[in-house]
């Protein structure tokens, strides 16, 4: 049995659908389980990884368990889940980051616990997600996307990837002990990614440059401040690179990573 907590969040309900078609059998755990309808072979359980009285029954039987980083609650999860045979985290490539900052240091502390488990652990370091695009479905749909920092260059990598590396890793204990640091295929600007999703869909859509200052305002309501402040400075600092297009999703899948347009195209109807 494989435990894969934040199983309706981005990159878990993946991980739950491409360890199924593996044959697999899933016990699929977040708070709020029915925000997602899963196959009825997987097991869903309300389990939450903060409050410890959750997570024996979370635990019974399970071998393998993907560990969605709350902040808090991975000692907790791992001093309960000392017969796993593997573990792996979701981490991030933040964690690289010359500077110090705070997604970092967060991502750092639970790879720091899982590695003084003593359990075999797994590391899968993605770099900006796609998905952070879907905060631009009211601009698309406007017509309009307004967003500081036009001319930053990052290569997104798609949610179907991550959990790729991430039900690989669980299928074969050859990659306990490794680090993947995962993007996706092509350095991309804003703007650019804002005209691929205008031609996917084929409907006009304009990019506007977005005074920081008032973007900032936006994100702290729902984001703390010191995220929002180490995620405007990374985009600050990325205008006018080009990003670096990493192998690890290729090395460990055996396939590319997705584009940009087909991670347009698998959420179209999001956008519309
Ligand atoms: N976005 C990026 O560009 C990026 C890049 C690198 C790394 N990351 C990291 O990736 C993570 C986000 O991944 P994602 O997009 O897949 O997340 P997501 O879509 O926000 O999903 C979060 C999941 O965790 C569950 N969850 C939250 N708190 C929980 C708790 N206390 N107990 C049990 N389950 C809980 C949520 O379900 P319930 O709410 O129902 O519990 C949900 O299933 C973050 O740690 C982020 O730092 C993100």
């Amino acid at each position: 049995m494989i435990l894969v907590s934040g199983a309706t969040g981005n990159v878990g309900h993946n991980v739950v659908t491409q360890l199924l078609e593996a044959g697999e059998k899933v016990r699929a755990i977040a708070r709020n389980p029915e925000r997602l309808s899963f196959p009825p072979e997987v097991e869903v359980l309300r389990a939450d990884l903060t409050e410890p009285e959750s997570l024996p029954a979370a635990l019974a039987g399970v071998e393998r368990a993907f560990l969605f980083p709350v902040p808090g609650a991975t000692e907790g999860f791992l001093a309960q889940g000392k017969d796993l045979r593997q573990v792996v985290l979701l981490s991030s490539i933040s964690v690289d980051d010359e500077e110090e900052n705070s997604i970092g240091l967060m991502h750092l502390a639970h790879e720091r616990a899982l590695a003084a488990s003593g359990l075999k652990w797994t590391f899968v370091r993605p770099g900006g997600f796609m998905t952070n695009d879907l905060a631009w479905v009211p601009g698309v749909k406007a017509g309009v996307v307004r967003a500081p920092f036009g001319a930053a260059a990052q290569a997104s990598v798609d949610e179907r990837d991550i959990a790729a590396v991430v039900a690989q890793a669980l299928l074969d204990e050859a990659h306990a002990g490794q680090i993947y640091r995962l993007s996706g295929p092509e350095s991309l600007t804003v703007a650019q990614r804002v005209r691929i999703i205008g031609d996917v869909l084929g409907q006009e859509v304009r990019f506007e440059e977005q005074d920081p200052a008032e973007a900032r305002r936006q994100m702290v309501t729902y984001m703390p401040e010191p995220i929002v402040d180490t995620l405007l400075s990374t985009f600050e600092g990325l205008v006018g690179t080009t990003a670096p297009v990493l192998p690890d999703v290729e090395r460990v899948t055996g396939r590319p990573p997705f584009t940009y347009a087909s991670w347009v195209a698998h959420h179209a109807a999001d956008f519309r």
